[in-house]
């Protein structure tokens, strides 16, 4: 089964930060890192989930509205330029990037083109899934280059496949772990990778342990965990 590593290795190392990343890249076996992408008020593509700046860093207000120096002198959100610099050695020998466009609630113009071309000056298009919970984010990446890898990201699995099969006419689907009650049949042919929920760094809370053998059995292909170094153990 794909065990990706969601926002990093963000159960013990600060989410979306070089740190995480690396701590991911190392790890022997593992498929692919996740992360999440806005734009700095200077058009600099930043990685960080939140739309705000207030729960992982010390500033405050919104990701759009400071540009990325400001980022650089005071936080760990690191740039998907730098992000990609720091993947390139372990993408080349494999590790696929799921880079998710966080854009449903800002919609960040130019966005797509902005991503997918420094993706494509890394020279690592083919090590790129794309996904966004904005299908029409996911479309307009699948309409501008039809090769591109693209997932359609949801909380319910039907949705993620009505917008695959009609919409965005997408390679997988990434619905949430407890909203994939379909029979395994109806999965056939479908490219199914789910996300958890579960404790970030600084975790306060117990750490789930997921069957992934149950998974694989239910036609679930993939998993994004926050702790895939427990997973890869050998
Ligand atoms: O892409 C899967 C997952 O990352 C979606 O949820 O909120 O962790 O970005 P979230
Ligand atoms: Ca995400």
């Amino acid at each position: 089964m794909e065990i990706w590593a969601h926002r990093g290795c963000s159960f013990r190392h600060p989410e979306n930060t070089l740190e995480s990343f690396e701590a991911a890249a190392k790890l022997p076996g593992l498929t692919g890192i996740e992360l999440d992408v806005q734009l700095a008020k200077d058009g600099v593509p930043v990685v960080i989930h939140d739309e705000k700046l207030d729960r992982t860093t010390t500033m405050v207000g919104y990701v759009k509205d400071w540009a990325f120096t400001e980022y650089e002198k005071y936080t760990k959100i690191p740039s998907l330029e730098q992000v990609l610099t720091l993947l390139k050695p372990y993408m080349d020998k494999g590790l696929l990037l799921n880079i998710e466009l966080k854009n449903s609630e800002i919609r960040y113009e130019g966005m797509e083109q902005k991503v997918m071309d420094m993706v494509s000056n890394f020279g690592l298009e083919d090590k790129v899934i794309y996904s966004s919970f904005n299908s029409d984010s996911t479309k307009l990446i699948k309409e501008m280059n039809p090769a591109a890898n693209v997932a359609c990201l949801g909380e319910d699995i039907i949705d993620c496949m009505n917008d695959c099969n009609f919409k965005v006419h997408g390679d997988a689907v990434h619905p949430y772990i407890r909203k994939v009650n379909l029979p395994l049949f109806a999965l056939e042919g479908t490219n199914v990778r789910v996300w958890t929920k579960e404790p970030l760094f600084p975790h306060e809370h117990f750490m789930r342990e997921h069957d992934l053998k149950k998974l694989e059995s239910k036609g679930i292909a993939g998993i994004f965990l926050n702790n895939p170094e427990d997973y890869l153990k050998v």
